[in-house]
């Protein structure tokens, strides 16, 4: 009996954690514990712990006297609606999080059990870094995840929540991770901090601007996402972990849906304007196409040019990409380039089939993009697109101008379906730009008509479709069925790159 009220004492006191006043000092943050993460993260009680009684080997300046149980970090396994996943939490209040030998000795297990076992990790980081105590130790620890992260890149779907600290090296463990979120306010992430930045160029920064969530869904394109608290980034990555599958070598879940696959959208028939140079909501046309209006947009606040994110269809994970011409009238260029890139690539290694919306007037012009590279970028989308064996289909709105109608999964770049709107303009230009050149020093008047010509011919889905670019000219309001159809179509698709080591995308 005294033996199994040790387990019980032992095990109460590694789940107390850094203890009561520093659990306190937690929450006074806005911040829930790791155990209370994990709590909300998993399906209630199926949370099974790996290694709570793991302490730390360190006998440099007095550590041998507090050797807490578990060492700064939760790590275990559990379900998410039923599917396994494995978790890391680190615990702020043992020794700020930090991160010892032992400590990513704990996550290294759980890595390696996810990958033999093909699930997805999730880590929630909150900690103050390597543990400093142990000196190289700690950075051999870090080295050991980071080593992990690369290796299950593209095996299993990683997931990083930033709830806190996480600072130098560090960051580069989630940076090679798929998705990272953020709690706005409470988290941030900077290679060196404020008082580094300061010595070094002078600038006067908070931890919030420089490393903030505002800072990396808006300017850095770092994060993913930002949410408002912890229990709102939990709920948010249980939604999202519903449409990934658990590893490369399964198809994302099929889910029940109630949305009628034939669901005719008479809206979408007058949806883009008369006038080419309008704008409209692409959005709107992702949610009449998703199952019941179902849209996770992923870096909703970066290049806001480009929509990108997971809808369902007949209850199947899709990944959308699509031009919003709402925002710089839907040009691709540096930023929307890569964060469209960086997502069919996501796509096609965890092989969910990509939908693609086009209304692109082409690359953005300026010194800034070319001295930016706007040419490697650039290439880095047509890239991805091009290397996608996914089931790949297209709809293109209104324009698809220029080398832009290549980039954005032509059927040059082997889409499998790419259909066009009877609004659709398929050209090398605007119709106006076009004469313009054709008919360099010509009056006024004359090219006002010869624009008029060049619409009438041009400007229409019609000679792309005579040559086959274009699969088919589709009713806007039949869209929803179209796609669904498509992609029905190509569940079995098997398409295959010749072999090679890896290629050589422009980074
Ligand atoms: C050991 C640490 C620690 C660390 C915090 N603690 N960081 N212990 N190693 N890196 C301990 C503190 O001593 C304290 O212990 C407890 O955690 C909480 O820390 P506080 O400072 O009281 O909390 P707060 O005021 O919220 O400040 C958080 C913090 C600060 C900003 C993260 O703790 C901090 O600056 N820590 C040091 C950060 C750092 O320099 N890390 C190493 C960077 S190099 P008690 O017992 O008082 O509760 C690095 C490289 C990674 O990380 C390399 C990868 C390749």
């Amino acid at each position: 009996m005294d033996i199994l009220q040790e387990l019980e004492d032992r095990r109460t006191a590694a789940r107390l954690g850094g203890g009561e006043k520093r659990i306190a000092a937690q929450h006074s943050k806005g911040k829930l514990t790791a155990r209370e993460r994990i709590d909300l993260l998993l399906d209630e009680g199926s949370f099974e712990e790996f290694d709570m009684f793991v302490a730390h080997r360190c006998t440099d300046f007095g550590m041998e006297q507090d050797r807490p149980a578990g060492d700064g970090v939760v790590t275990g396994w559990g379900t998410i609606n039923g599917r396994l996943v494995y978790v890391f939490s680190q615990d702020f209040t043992v020794m700020g999080g930090s991160v010892s030998e032992t400590h990513g000795k704990k996550i290294c297990k759980i890595m390696d059990l996810a990958m033999q076992n093909g699930a997805p990790v999730i880590g929630i980081n909150d900690s103050g870094g390597a543990r400093i105590q142990e000196g190289v130790a700690s950075l051999a620890a870090y080295g050991e995840v980071f080593q992990r992260n690369i290796t299950a890149s593209g095996v299993i779907p990683q997931i990083s929540l930033i709830m806190g600290p996480c600072a130098g090296g560090a960051v580069y463990s989630p940076a090679m991770t798929d998705f990272i979120f953020m709690v706005k306010d409470s988290s941030y992430m900077f290679v060196t901090g404020p008082d580094v930045v300061k010595t070094v160029t002078n600038e006067v920064v908070t931890a919030e601007e420089l490393g903030g969530a505002g800072t990396h869904t808006r300017k850095s394109s770092v994060a993913d996402a930002a949410f408002e608290n912890d229990v709102e980034a939990l709920a948010e990555t249980r939604r999202l972990f519903d449409f990934l599958p658990l590893s490369n070598r399964e198809k994302p879940p099929v889910r029940p849906f109630f949305d009628d696959v034939n669901r005719i959208e008479d809206s979408l028939d007058t949806l883009v304007p008369a006038n080419p140079n309008s704008p409209y909501d692409m959005k709107e046309l992702i949610l009449k196409i998703a199952d019941e209006a179902d849209f996770y947009e992923i870096q909703a606040e970066f290049a806001k040019n480009i929509l990108t994110g997971f809808i369902r269809l007949e209850g199947s994970t899709v990944g959308v990409v699509a031009n919003q011409p709402m925002v710089l009238a839907g040009c691709l260029d540096i930023d929307s380039s890569r964060k469209a890139a960086r997502f069919v690539r996501f796509c096609d290694a965890f092989e969910i089939p990509v939908l693609t919306l086009v209304d692109v007037p082409g690359f953005l012009p300026g010194t800034a993009q070319e001295y930016g590279g706007v040419i490697k970028h650039g290439a880095k989308l047509l890239f991805a697109y091009g290397e996608a064996t996914v089931p790949k289909v297209t709809v293109i709105t209104r324009k698809a101008y220029g080398g832009a109608y290549d980039v954005m999964a032509s059927k040059h770049l082997n889409a499998d379906f790419n259909y066009a709107w009877p609004t659709a303009e398929i050209a090398v230009m605007g119709a106006k730009g076009a004469t313009e050149i054709i008919h360099r020093g010509k009056s006024a008047e004359e090219i006002a008509e010869r624009t008029a010509e060049y619409e009438a011919r041009f400007a229409n889905p019609f000679v792309a479709a005579e040559k086959g670019f274009i699969d088919e000219v589709i009713m806007p309001h039949s869209t929803r069925k179209r796609v669904c159809r498509a992609f029905a179509s190509l569940r079995n698709k098997k398409a295959a790159m010749p072999w090679k080591k890896h290629d050589n995308i422009p980074l």
